[in-house]
C-alpha cells in the first residue's frame, strides 16, 4: 500500500509541468505560418490547464483576433483531485470575484471562455475572458469535458505525462485536430506508433534546440543539469510536440550524403572508416545508428533511432514499422529466414541493439 502511494505521488509529480510562453509561441507560430487560416473560425479547447496563469490561455487569448478564432475554452483540474500535496491558495483574481465560492475553489475545476469583446474596448484579448466553476473536477475523461472536446475543432495542451496515451486516444476517438506535448518515449507506445506510422499524427515543429523548459513546484528535487536554480526551471531533452496539424518543417527534406561519402567523411566514428554499414543478423536491413548518417542512395530497409521521427518528411521516407511490429509478426519480409534466435530487437554479431524504426527512401523501388 505504502509503495502504491509512493508510486502515485511520483506519477502525480510528473504531471505538474508548466509550459513556457515562448515555447508555445514558437510551436503555434509554425502552424500559423504554414497556414494563416489554420485557426480561423475555429473553437480551440485548452484542457488540463490552469487558466488563471497558464501560458496557453494567455497566448491564445492575446492572439485571438490575429488567429481569427471563433471561441477559446480553457479548463482546469480541481486541486483536491490532484494526487499531489500543495499549499493551494485561491488567487486574488478568484477571491475578489462575486462568484467566488470557498466550497468550490479546490473541489471543482474552472472553465474560462473567450468569444467576444466583453470590456467594450474594441479588441478581444485576455481581459475579455469569462469564467465560472465547472460542475465537476475538470477531469478530461468526464462527460462535462468530453462535451467541450466535442464542441471544439482543435485541442491544445501539455497533458499530464502519466496519462499521455489515454489523452491522445481521447482526442483521436473524437477525430479532432490537436497539438500536445509528450515524452519522446511515447513514440514507442504501440497505439501511438501505429498512428505515426500511418501519418495520421506526427511530431510538431519542436522546442528550440530540442530543449524543453518547464516550471514545476518540484523543481528543486531534480539534479543539477536538469534544475536551473537561476531560472527555477527544469530542462528536458526527451520531450516533444505531437500533432496532426501541418507545419513547414515536416516537408523539408533531410540533406544526406551517399553511403560512400558517409563511410569516408561521417562525423561519427561508428561510421567513418568502415567498409560498409552493419547489417542485422536477424533483419534484412542495415543499421543506421544516427539519423544524419542515413545514406541518400541506399535502396533497402534501414533501422534508425526513434529520434528520426523528429526529422521525418513523408515526401522523403516511408515508415515500415518498428521492432515491436516485427516481433508481432507484422513485417515477415524483414526477418532473416536463417535466423533462429529472438526477433525482439535487431542483433548485430549476436549483440542486442537499441530500439529502431525501419524506413526506406520513398524513391526506392522496394
Ligand atoms: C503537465 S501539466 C500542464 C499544465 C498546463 N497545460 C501547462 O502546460 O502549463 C498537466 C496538468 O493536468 C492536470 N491533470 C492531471 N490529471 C488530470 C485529469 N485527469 N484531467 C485533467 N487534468 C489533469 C495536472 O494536475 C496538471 O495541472
Amino acid at each position: 500500500m505504502a509503495n502504491n502511494n509512493l508510486a502515485n505521488a511520483k506519477r502525480a509529480k510528473n504531471d505538474e509541468f508548466y509550459t513556457q510562453y515562448h515555447d508555445i509561441e514558437k510551436e503555434i507560430t509554425a502552424y500559423f505560418e504554414y497556414n494563416p487560416d489554420v485557426f480561423r473560425g475555429k473553437t480551440v479547447l485548452l484542457p488540463c490547464d490552469d487558466p488563471e496563469w497558464s501560458n496557453f490561455t494567455k497566448f491564445f487569448a492575446q492572439n485571438f483576433q490575429k488567429f481569427g478564432l471563433k471561441k477559446l475554452i480553457s479548463t482546469s483540474y480541481a486541486t483536491d483531485s490532484k494526487n499531489v500535496k500543495s499549499d493551494y491558495q485561491p488567487t486574488r483574481f478568484e477571491t475578489s470575484d462575486p462568484q467566488y465560492d470557498e466550497n468550490k475553489t479546490a473541489r471543482n475545476g474552472k472553465i474560462f471562455t473567450l468569444s467576444h469583446d466583453k470590456t467594450g474596448n474594441g479588441k478581444i484579448d485576455v481581459n475579455d475572458l469569462e469564467w465560472h466553476y465547472l460542475d465537476g473536477d475538470g477531469d478530461f475523461k468526464s462527460d462535462e469535458i468530453k462535451a467541450l472536446r466535442d464542441e471544439a475543432d482543435i485541442v491544445i495542451t501539455n497533458p499530464p505525462f502519466s496519462l499521455f496515451r489515454d489523452f491522445l486516444m481521447w482526442i483521436m476517438e473524437a477525430n479532432k485536430r490537436f497539438v500536445i506535448i509528450g515524452n519522446m518515449n511515447a513514440i514507442t507506445y504501440k497505439e501511438v506508433f501505429a498512428l505515426l506510422k500511418e501519418d495520421h499524427i506526427w511530431l510538431g515543429n519542436g522546442f528550440h534546440a530540442g530543449n524543453a523548459y518547464f516550471a514545476t513546484p518540484f523543481a528543486r528535487e531534480y539534479a543539477g543539469g536538469v534544475y536551473d536554480s537561476e531560472t527555477g526551471l527544469v530542462k528536458f531533452r526527451n520531450v516533444c510536440w505531437f500533432t496532426n496539424l501541418d507545419h513547414g518543417r515536416r516537408h523539408q527534406l533531410l540533406p544526406l550524403m551517399t553511403m560512400e561519402d558517409n563511410l569516408k567523411y561521417s562525423k561519427h566514428k561508428e561510421i567513418k572508416g568502415k567498409d560498409s554499414y552493419d547489417r542485422y543478423d536477424n533483419y534484412n536491413a542495415i543499421e543506421v545508428p544516427f539519423t544524419d548518417a542515413i545514406p541518400s542512395d541506399y535502396d533497402g530497409v534501414m533501422g534508425v533511432p526513434i529520434s528520426f521521427l523528429d526529422k521525418y518528411s513523408p515526401e522523403q521516407f516511408a515508415i515500415l514499422g518498428s521492432d515491436y511490429n516485427i516481433k508481432e509478426g507484422l513485417l515477415p519480409e524483414l526477418v532473416n529466414p536463417m535466423w533462429k534466435g529472438k526477433v525482439d530487437r535487431g542483433y548485430i554479431n549476436n549483440e542486442r541493439r537499441y530500439s529502431r524504426i525501419f524506413i526506406r527512401h520513398k524513391k526506392s523501388k522496394i
